[in-house]
């Protein structure tokens, strides 16, 4: 049938760090279900297949009108497959990048969050038969690697054949990533390192692990051989922070020297990936971002892309929301009285 609807709500679930959802694309809504309510899965399956009745009848929301999932189509019945989840553990993280909004308890124990409870959402998809080989499921938002839960979850859907990727700091080793990355699929880590030494990195992070970071690197290459090319480093490109050759160098150096074959570069998109645009761009940061490029060129290291983040340079234009005096002068404090 043909009408007004997204694929989120055509069978995705977002878990994150206060409950879940069908749809992670808009900040505004839908309301997150905690964990902790009595029926909570049965409640989210319940108003995403009564929102599917009222898309079919020409009922939109508020909070979609403005989502750029929305699309007029042919949509397929929903059999309740569940093409997408995001395990966004929020906040508990061992590191605290200045420029995360994740708000990280900077805990540098593995542990099992008070309020967050994806696995049994994932058990409960799994026994309904709704997950299979097309499901992809991301872990981000925190640190996967420090969720008490991640190896379990990591297994259950390793053996379903979903399509997998992580992103972590690499900050913490897990061997189960390794395997990950060995499984017939193909299945993505993505490293944010963000720099090239390890002042910088300390400076961006928070933390003072630039060289626990690079020893992990190591150990999965090491592990997985041919299917390294999996791994990809990542930089975002941070005004008066590590806009400059020397950083960029080092970077390329280290990853070199790693064996990293495959890197991505980005821009601080702050807050959100809707609204308007408000900040202009450093120019040292479109400099900075080009020779990122040049030198994944000299250094023969696949570089890909990240469309969202182009566009921004090209528009040199921040495309989010506008930040707020407040959460600016939160950031500057993090940065300059941070823990290291
Ligand atoms: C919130 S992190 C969580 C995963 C992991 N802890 C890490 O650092 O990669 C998820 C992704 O968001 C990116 N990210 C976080 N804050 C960002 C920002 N302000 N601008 C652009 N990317 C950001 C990180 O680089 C990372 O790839
Ligand atoms: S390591 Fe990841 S989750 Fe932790 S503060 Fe940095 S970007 Fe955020």
């Amino acid at each position: 049938m043909e009408y007004k609807c997204c694929s989120h709500i055509l069978g995705s679930i977002d878990l994150s760090f206060s409950g879940f959802k069908y749809c992670n694309e808009v900040w505004e809504g839908p309301e997150y279900i905690s964990y902790k309510e009595d029926n909570a899965f049965q409640k989210n399956e319940d108003r995403r297949l009564k929102l599917i009745e009222e898309m079919k009848n020409g009922i939109i929301p508020e909070r979609c009108r403005q989502c750029p999932m929305l699309e007029l189509k042919e949509w397929k019945e929903f059999d309740g497959s569940i093409y997408k989840i995001t395990v966004f553990n929020w906040k508990h993280c061992n590191a605290a990048c200045f420029y995360c909004s994740v708000h990280s308890d900077f805990n540098e124990q593995v542990k099992k969050s008070d309020d967050y409870d994806a696995l049994p959402v994932i058990k409960q998809l799994i026994e309904q038969g709704r997950l299979n080989s097309d499901s992809f499921v991301a872990f981000m938002g925190g640190e996967p690697t420090m969720l008490e839960e991640f190896p379990s979850i990591l297994e259950l859907l390793l053996e379903k054949n979903c399509r997998l990727e992580v992103l972590s700091n690499g900050i913490k080793y897990e061997k189960l990533i390794s395997d990950m990355l060995n499984a017939p699929k193909n299945n993505s880590l993505c490293v944010s390192l963000d720099c090239g030494t390890k002042e910088t990195y300390k400076k961006i992070k928070r933390a003072d692990k630039f060289n626990e970071v690079v020893n992990t690197l190591k150990q999965y290459v090491y592990d997985t051989k041919e299917n390294s090319h999996k791994i990809k480093l990542k930089y975002i490109v941070l005004p008066n922070v590590n806009d400059n050759k020397y950083e960029i160098d080092n970077f390329f150096n280290i990853a070199k020297e790693i064996g990293i074959t495959t890197v991505s570069r980005a821009v601080n998109h702050l807050e959100s990936k809707m609204n308007t645009k408000n900040e202009a761009i450093e120019t040292s940061v479109i400099k900075a971002y080009e020779y990122f490029a040049r030198q994944a060129k000299n250094y023969n290291i696949r570089l890909m892309e990240e469309p969202w983040a182009d566009a921004i340079i090209e528009n040199k234009v921040y495309n989010c929301r506008k930040i707020s005096p407040l959460t600016r002068l939160k950031a500057n404090l993090h940065f300059f009285f941070g823990k290291n």
